[in-house]
Formats: C-alpha cells, sequence, structure tokens
C-alpha cells in the first residue's frame, strides 16, 4: 500500500490553542487522526511527524525517499525562508502538496512568499484543517493517475 508523510513545521504542535482566531480549534492530534481516516478511505498508509527544528524537517524529507510516496507539507513560518526546505524537496523528488490553515495571501506581505510552493505539486491554504484532506485528495489524484500508487 502506498504511504504519505504529513509533515509539520514549527509552532503547528500548538494548533487548537495558538491565535485560534486564525488557526482554529482544531488541535493537531485530531488533523493527524482526520488525515489518518482520510487515507485509509482513499487506499493510503500516512506517516505523521511535526518538528520545530529546520534540519529535522529535512530530515524527514530524506528519509521518506523510498518509504513513502507522497508528502503533505505545513511548513509554517519555514514557508517564507527556507530555501533548505525547497531544495529538500527537490532533491528526493518526491510529489508534494503545500498545506496552510490560513490564506497565507490575504495576511501580511511576508507570508506571500513561498519557497515550498516552487517544490510543490501545488498549494492548499485558507480552508483549515480541512485543507489537509483536500490535499490528501490532490496527491491520491495525482499519484493514482501518475500509477505510483
Ligand atoms: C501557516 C502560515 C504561516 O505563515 C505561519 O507561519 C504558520 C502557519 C498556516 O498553516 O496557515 O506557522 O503555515
Amino acid at each position: 500500500m502506498a504511504s504519505i508523510l504529513v509533515l509539520n513545521g514549527p509552532n503547528l504542535n500548538l494548533l487548537g490553542t495558538r491565535q485560534p482566531e486564525v488557526y482554529g480549534a482544531v488541535t493537531l492530534a485530531m488533523v493527524e487522526s482526520a488525515c489518518a481516516d482520510h487515507a485509509a478511505k482513499l487506499g493510503f498508509e500516512i506517516a505523521c511527524l511535526q518538528s520545530n527544528h529546520e534540519g529535522a524537517l529535512i530530515d524527514a524529507i530524506h528519509d521518506a525517499k523510498g518509504r513513502h510516496q507522497g508528502i503533505i507539507l505545513n511548513a509554517g513560518a519555514y514557508t517564507h525562508t527556507s530555501i533548505a526546505l525547497m531544495d529538500a524537496l527537490i532533491s528526493v523528488g518526491i510529489p508534494a502538496v503545500e498545506v496552510h490553515l490560513s490564506n497565507i495571501h490575504a495576511r501580511e506581505a511576508f507570508r506571500h512568499t513561498s519557497y515550498i510552493s516552487k517544490a510543490a505539486l501545488g498549494q492548499i491554504c485558507g480552508f483549515g484543517a480541512q485543507g489537509y484532506l483536500l490535499a490528501l485528495d490532490a496527491l491520491s489524484a495525482h499519484l493514482k493517475s501518475a500509477g505510483t500508487a
């Protein structure tokens, strides 16, 4: 069975209590559990990982090679700064979908730039926790049409 890595970056461990007016009341555990249920319906296994450290996220992307066929990534604030995370995604060549709970394009100008977008199949933002499930749908369709799932 094909496997998808759901990777969350800095401060996303605080979901549920962190600026709920921006990010919602749903916790990361709830997001991961909803992803697991949805992935099972689509016929995928998932693994979930969150880190506040850029290097740990890069290591997780490297380790995904040969283990996971797709990646869903919310890189948090590293989205807007990390050429290293972009390079990691390009280096492993695993199809990735970028997710943000908030609509980053409707927020401060510094959030409008995403290095992750340059390495991702596409970006889903502004739909709260539902965005992760939309990303699973998009990745599932991509992997099935590419014959890798
Ligand atoms: C975020 C948006 C980022 O700009 C921010 O730094 C985050 C969360 C989102 O999910 O909306 O940490 O990635």
